[in-house]
């Protein structure tokens, strides 16, 4: 299967834990693209009310389907959170943000009961790192941002010609090697002009699905 079939299929997984819930959270990237198909042909579509979107690119999508996308002040917490990641380890900590949409990810996330991650086998690490973290920042604090990254071991790089959604900027941190990630991403946070970083590790995924050769795994 190619990583784009091992997707799919992970996502067709996904769809389970969407039926008979109201007001999904749904996340963005490639494998979030797949689910969001699959659930405009899927019997249980209207019974959804809406979604609450973690970026401009999913609500488009979403809206294009028909399922109406609501504002997470208004739906209180929710009850189920979809999206991909870039690495996720056995412990279901996880590095996000190669699609850009890290801040509202982390929110939706944090706001909902359960956190369901669908990637294809080859995110799976023992160690984070491999992949850039990016780093969501206030574009005047990116140079001061820059130099504290750098202390930490990292070597950021701009993001170029890229805005997130929240009209910030993002530096990708390469050569980290990322042995405690609930510290990391606390470090990283506290840092003054830092929205949030790529790491998913105060609050892991609860469910991790794997599409792998042509089963899908559970963590
Ligand atoms: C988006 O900002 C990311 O966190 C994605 O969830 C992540 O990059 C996974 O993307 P793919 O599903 O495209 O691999």
């Amino acid at each position: 299967m190619t990583q784009d079939e091992l997707k799919k299929q992970v996502a067709e997984a996904a769809l389970k834990y969407l039926k008979n819930v109201p007001i999904i959270g749904m996340g963005t990237g490639s494998t979030v693209t797949h689910l969001i198909n699959l659930l405009a042909d899927c019997d249980f579509k209207r019974d959804i009310e809406g979604a609450v979107s973690s970026s401009i690119k999913t609500t488009e999508h979403l809206q294009k389907i028909g399922i109406p996308v609501l504002d997470l002040n208004q739906t209180g917490d929710l009850e189920v959170y979809v999206d991909g990641a870039d690495e996720v380890t056995p412990h279901k900590k996880m590095l996000k943000g190669g699609g850009g949409a890290l801040t509202r990810e982390k929110i939706i996330g944090g706001a909902s009961k359960k956190f369901v991650c669908i990637v294809d086998e080859t995110k799976c690490v023992d160690v984070m790192g491999k992949f850039p973290l990016p780093v969501e920042v206030l574009p005047l604090a990116r140079s001061y941002v820059a130099r504290q990254l750098v202390k930490l071991g990292g070597q950021p790089i701009l993001r170029e010609n890229y805005i997130t959604d929240n009209h910030c900027e993002i530096l990708d941190v390469h050569n980290l090697s990322i042995i405690d990630p609930i510290a990391l991403e606390k470090t990283i946070n506290n840092i003054p002009g830092v929205v949030t970083n790529g790491l998913f590790a105060l609050r892991g995924a609860d469910v991790v699905l794997v599409g792998k050769g042509t089963e899908v795994i559970t963590l």
